[in-house]
């Protein structure tokens, strides 16, 4: 199998890892969700080697995600793991944080639920969540993003499509999952980091 490069990952590492590690900054384990190609763990597993780091995602991509992993040789960075997000079967460890980029717009509201209420399972007590991607406020942000939502209904899946930032900090809240920052980035994306504000469910 020819490794899968994804061209948008090059593009936004970067100003992911900018927003991220002032966050990201203390020893701990991460389990990324929806890895796809793997590309932002490898090159966020190099830059905060003080985290070990889990990447997830349906087991159709595992293969090309593990190309890149083992390319890579980094001691904190795991193999990918299967985890369908809209099941109930997730790891049964705690992590100290989470992760996922380009997840919540191609999933429907359930399983945007189901992500939350096990992040708030999952999370270590003070653990962070941090989640990039494009969101609406009070309706789409950009053209792009208006035309996005448009390829996500017709040619992904009729139940995806960007989300409300009010409605995700609501859910997150009924997850005790606080909004901490909200960083934009570019190209109408934004990196919201959620801190868990109780101790262990
Ligand atoms: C747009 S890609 C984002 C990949 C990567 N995070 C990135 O930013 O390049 C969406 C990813 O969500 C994953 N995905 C879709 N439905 C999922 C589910 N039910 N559980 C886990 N991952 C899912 C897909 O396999 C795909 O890798």
């Amino acid at each position: 199998m020819q490794k899968p490069v994804n061209q948008s990952c090059l593009r936004n590492q970067d100003p992911i890892f900018q927003a991220l590690k002032d966050f990201f900054n203390t020893s701990g384990s991460v389990l990324e969700l929806a890895c796809g190609t793997a590309q932002h763990a490898v090159y966020l597993a190099q830059r905060l080697p003080q985290l070990t780091w889990q990447p997830s995602d349906l087991l159709r991509t595992i293969e090309g995600a593990n190309q890149w992993i083992t390319e890579s040789k980094l001691d904190n960075l795991k193999p990918a793991i299967e985890l369908d997000i809209s099941k109930n079967n997730w790891p049964a460890e705690k992590y100290d944080y989470m992760y996922c980029a380009n997840l919540l717009h191609f999933v429907s509201d359930k399983d945007v639920g189901n992500i939350f209420k096990h992040i708030a399972l999952n999370l270590k007590s003070e653990g962070l969540f941090a989640v990039y991607g494009p969101f609406n406020q009070d309706g789409f942000t950009s053209e792009g993003n208006r035309s996005l939502n448009h390829w996500l209904l017709t040619e992904v899946d009729s139940k995806a499509g960007i989300k409300e930032l009010k409605d995700i900090v609501k859910l997150a809240r009924c997850h005790q999952l606080e909004l901490i920052n909200n960083e934009k980035l570019p190209a109408n994306n934004h990196l919201l980091v959620f801190k868990k504000l109780t101790s262990d469910l």
